[in-house]
């Protein structure tokens, strides 16, 4: 969630250097790390993109001894570094996906921002903040509502459990940190190792108590569906490891290497399109990542299933000849189907850093392990010997966050919704949007707009990390981005534009949650530590003119949430994928990464994401009859 302290990084990037794979030409007994030279010419699925989805629907189609997998990867494999599996550590910039900026914002001042996304086994797994919460039922049920038969919270929270393991903190912590959950909505047994910190700052108690004085309340637990509250961040951890990530790659090839000859992954090499006979997808070209060499291809006897995320599914698609026929003619690419959803329908989850000054914060906040050296071995050694340590916290955040409602956040919520019912949707849309699109849009729209008059679903989030700024998350925009390709190079990044605050509605919201985070800064505990907001926000940034003035200078259009741009919805609602995330128009063909959501949730993406693979995984083996699906 930290990632705008991160894009400075983001042109320090030098080529990570390849780990020696293991290589075999013979069958080996266990899974495989294939290259160029030793991939088979065919397999029963082929995954583009090994990330979360990806590496999941690995793990599960090979536990049927029958079925061959290949998963084809862009980036390396990780080298453990601390940066990647110490939290507080963190510094994954190593894996982040290279050259990646938008074109021009027009609701930010035109500006053109680098944007981040995974390119490493694992994917956002690998580098993310860790922070692992669910959506709200109420997402879910939306979903459903928009033509997906059997979408509900319900028919999801049994994959969400079978995806997970989490280990609760000990009674002692979370007695002194206001720790709590419902264990009976907790996985314990499924391959995701998650817990909590097992350390927080002592202005976290400031920052509590402080929200509960402005009228928020504790959730007894995030992941039950009902968000809206304060609580502890879950996160990724693995507790039985002394507190280190657990990644896709960990928890989906890692642990069962040993077992499964049938799962092969070819890392540092893009897809550069899936191949077709007729309308039958039948296999994928790829070549190096590092570039250099023409496209091998390797074949599928039953599905290719794209996993790349949200921004290079549809690239891929669009590549392959599988999107809006103007934009495939403009490049010369032969159209297999005119699907002009693919690309279109791009989210994010904006972010807002609040800078503040403080006379009396508390110390040790996360800023020490960056000021205090004597502090920063003493917690290195604690965390290395295994005991509560501030390592155990992604570096720079804090333990807590607050969810809300819209009508948390303003009590003029209904005059929002109203405005935004008045509104055209065309107006927020492309002048030349598809037809199918924009009736999808509206159909999404009037779905956004029920949730922000419900009071248990979040459209936002405030955090503080005991430092030198809060953060101000959005969650729910109206605004809609798109995907294009810029060339046929497929070693090409696509046009990015997420159109972030277009959509006028998007920007009274964040002003309500900017206005409530100041409220939370003035109520008593947290004025105990004199913190003094300051430039470019600051006392004489008054006006809702004025923020939003400062918001539209300020505002970071991602959090690497990118989602939704080849959406599960009816075809005439200008969906991509059908329920059961089969590409419209061909077969053969599916979408599995977060690219098939058809809206934002109010949460981070990483659970949701392991939870859709389980589903996917289950719909595909009952599918083909595998792994004894259809003798149960
Ligand atoms: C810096 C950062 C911080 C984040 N923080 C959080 C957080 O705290 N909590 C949270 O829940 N979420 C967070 N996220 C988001 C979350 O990690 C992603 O939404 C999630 O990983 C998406 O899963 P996915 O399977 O759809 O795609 P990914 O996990 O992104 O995997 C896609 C994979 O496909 C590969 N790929 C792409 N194109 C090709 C191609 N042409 N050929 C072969 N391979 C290809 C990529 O290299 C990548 O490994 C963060 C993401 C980032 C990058
Ligand atoms: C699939 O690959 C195997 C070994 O790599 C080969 O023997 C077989 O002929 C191939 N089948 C097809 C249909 O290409
Ligand atoms: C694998 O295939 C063989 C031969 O078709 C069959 O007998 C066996 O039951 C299959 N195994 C599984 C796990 O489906
Ligand atoms: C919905 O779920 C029911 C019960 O699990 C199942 O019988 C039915 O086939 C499902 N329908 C679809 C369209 O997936
Ligand atoms: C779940 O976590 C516990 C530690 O809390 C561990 O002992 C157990 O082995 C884990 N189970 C799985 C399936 O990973
Ligand atoms: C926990 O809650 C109690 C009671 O409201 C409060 O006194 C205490 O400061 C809180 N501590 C933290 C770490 O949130
Ligand atoms: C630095 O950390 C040490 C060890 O925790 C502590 O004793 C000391 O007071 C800290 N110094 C400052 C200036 O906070
Ligand atoms: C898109 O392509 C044009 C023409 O090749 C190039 O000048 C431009 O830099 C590309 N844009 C991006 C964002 O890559
Ligand atoms: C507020 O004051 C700061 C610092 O003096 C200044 O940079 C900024 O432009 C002012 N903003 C407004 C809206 O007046």
């Amino acid at each position: 969630m930290r990632s705008h302290h991160l894009l400075g990084a983001i042109l320090s990037i030098v080529s990570p250097s390849v780990s020696a794979p293991t290589e075999s030409a013979r069958a080996p007994r266990h899974a495989t790390i294939v290259s160029r030279q030793t991939v088979n010419s065919n397999y029963t699925f082929i995954i583009a993109g090994g990330g979360i989805a990806g590496l999941t629907l690995a793990d599960r189609l090979t536990e049927d001894a029958n079925v061959t997998v290949l998963v084809v990867e862009a980036g390396p494999f990780d080298q453990g570094q601390d940066g990647i599996l110490v939290p507080g550590a963190y510094a994954p910039y190593y894996y982040f996906w290279p050259n990646l900026v938008t074109v021009p914002q027009t609701g930010l001042k035109n500006r053109e921002i680098p944007t981040i996304a995974a390119q490493v086994v694992g994917g956002g797994s690998v580098i993310n903040a860790m922070v692992y919460l669910r959506g709200d039922a109420e997402d879910y049920d939306s979903w459903g509502a928009l033509g997906n038969a059997n979408y509900s919270w319900k028919n999801m929270l049994p994959y969400f459990k079978k995806s997970e393991n989490f280990t609760a903190p000990s009674a002692a912590l979370a007695a002194a940190g206001n720790i709590t959950w419902d264990d009976s909505v907790r996985g314990h047994s499924g391959p995701v190792q998650y817990s909590y910190a097992n350390y927080f700052y002592p202005g976290s108690a400031n920052w509590w108590n402080a929200a509960k004085e402005i009228g928020l309340k504790p959730t007894k637990d995030p992941m039950a569906g009902k968000k809206p509250g304060i609580f502890w961040m879950p996160s990724d951890v693995d507790a039985t490891t002394g507190f280190t990530r657990s990644t896709a790659r960990r928890n989906h090839y890692d642990r069962v290497t040993a077992s499964r000859p049938n799962y092969h992954i070819l890392p540092s090499s893009m897809v550069s399109k899936v191949l077709f006979t007729g309308k039958r997808a039948t296999g994928i070209s790829y070549v190096p990542t590092a570039g250099g060499a023409s496209p091998s291809s390797v074949y599928a006897s039953k599905e290719v299933i794209l996993a790349a995320g949200g921004l290079n599914t549809p690239k891929i698609l669009q590549l392959s000849g599988i999107g809006p026929k103007k934009l495939l003619n403009q490049f010369g690419i032969p159209v297999v189907e005119d699907l002009p959803g693919v690309g279109q329908n791009l989210q994010d989850q904006p972010t807002l850093t609040v800078p503040y000054t403080f006379s009396n914060n508390l110390v040790p906040n996360s800023g020490s392990l960056m000021t205090n050296a004597t502090y920063n071995a003493e917690q290195r050694a604690l965390y290395d010997g295994h005991q509560p340590s501030a390592y155990s916290i992604v570096s720079t955040l804090s333990t807590n966050i607050g969810v809300l409602s819209l009508q948390d956040a303003t009590s003029s919520y209904q005059q929002i919704v109203k405005e935004a019912k008045q509104q055209d949707p065309a107006l927020s849309l492309p002048a030349d949007v598809d037809p199918t699109v924009l009736r999808g849009y509206r159909a999404q729209r009037d779905a956004t707009l029920k949730q922000f008059e419900s009071s248990t679903i979040g459209v936002g989030s405030l955090h503080w990390g005991t430092a030198d700024s809060a953060l101000v998350y959005h969650f729910k925009p109206l605004s809609r981005g798109s995907v294009r390709i810029n060339s046929t190079n497929p070693l090409d990044n696509p046009l990015i534009d997420y159109r972030t605050a277009t959509d006028p509605t998007d920007v009274k919201v964040y002003t309500a949650l900017f206005r409530k985070q100041r409220q939370l800064f003035s109520a008593p505990s947290m004025q105990a530590l004199g913190p003094v907001e300051v430039a470019p926000f600051g006392g004489n940034v008054t006006s809702d003119e004025q923020i939003a003035a400062v918001m539209r200078d300020q505002i970071n259009p991602s959090n690497a949430h990118q989602c939704c741009t080849a959406a599960m919805l009816p075809r005439n609602l200008g969906g991509v994928v059908s329920h059961e995330q089969k590409v419209y128009g061909v077969t053969g063909l599916r979408v599995a990464d977060i690219s098939h959501w058809p809206m934002q949730i109010s949460g981070a993406p990483m659970a949701n994401m392991y939870g859709a693979a389980e589903r996917l995984a289950d719909l595909i083996k009952k599918e083909y009859c595998l792994a004894g699906a259809c003798s149960k």
